[in-house]
């Protein structure tokens, strides 16, 4: 079994709230994964019990074949699974290239894929603003950094919560440009974001949350071929 992360029958709380009823999911090495899902339907916190910002009440989160629940973000960050949060978080008192730099290194098989000069590369807005501390970004030149800034580590699995959340609609889609250069190079995914149509252009494989539980997955195709399949999970 070779998957890169593996969630097996996992429950998550805020004190008495009970968020995640039971998820299995898994990511496997070149995979693509979308997680959708009305608001507060624990997409959010899935992701926080795989890094660790959530401790699990029951279930487990293995990650490479390792029993990881209940380890700390750091570890987990250091086999090579990278998070870009909801809502930015960069380091506004430091430049674009400091924030870029700071966070360099190599991956877990020694991989240097993404280096400073090819996020530059990616990222054409940003190399324009190398100097500018990250307060003086707009929110879609953040949001870029810290996609940027997550490329930098060279992980394995990159996870992407709400990316293109708040975004102008050219901006969004130079992150889902990013998402294809991502998948190509060969990285695995896992995709939150609102727009089936969009993720599913990306992805290989959808899961859909209602309170905590996957009520639904399919593949891309299956999703394109059958809209009915996922809409009534999904809008307002
Ligand atoms: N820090 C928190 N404390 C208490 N409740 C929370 C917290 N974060 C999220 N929740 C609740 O947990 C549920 C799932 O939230 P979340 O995982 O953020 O959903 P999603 O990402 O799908 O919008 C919601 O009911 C939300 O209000
Ligand atoms: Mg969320």
């Amino acid at each position: 079994m070779n998957h890169l992360i593996d969630v097996q029958g996992l429950h998550s709380f805020y004190g008495e709230s009970h968020v995640l009823r039971g998820i299995d999911f898994h990511v496997s090495p070149v995979e693509t994964i979308g997680l959708m899902g009305r608001n507060g339907m624990g997409k959010s916190t899935l992701l926080k019990s795989v890094m660790g910002l959530v401790k699990p009440r029951r279930g487990v989160v293995n990650i490479k074949g390792k029993n990881m629940t209940g380890h700390s973000p750091y570890q987990i960050s250091n086999l090579g699974i990278a998070y870009v949060p909801e809502g930015r978080g960069i380091f506004g008192n430091l430049s674009v290239k400091e924030n870029l730099i700071m966070a360099a290194r190599s991956g877990t098989q020694g991989q240097m894929d993404w280096t400073y000069e090819r996020v530059m590369e990616t990222f054409p807005r940003l190399a324009e603003r190398l100097n500018h501390g990250g307060q003086q970004l707009s929110g879609g030149e953040q949001q870029m950094l810290t996609i940027g800034r997550a490329l930098m580590t060279n992980p394995d699995v990159l996870i992407l919560d709400e990316a293109t959340e708040g975004l102008a609609p050219l901006i969004a889609k130079e992150i889902w440009k990013i998402c294809s250069l991502v998948r190509e190079s060969g990285m695995s995914s896992i995709i939150v974001d609102k727009n089936w149509q969009h993720v599913t252009q990306i992805t290989n494989r959808n899961l859909v949350l209602v309170k905590g539980e996957v009520v639904l997955e399919a593949t891309s195709e299956q999703l394109q071929q059958n809209p009915q399949l996922i809409t009534p999970y999904l809008g307002v």
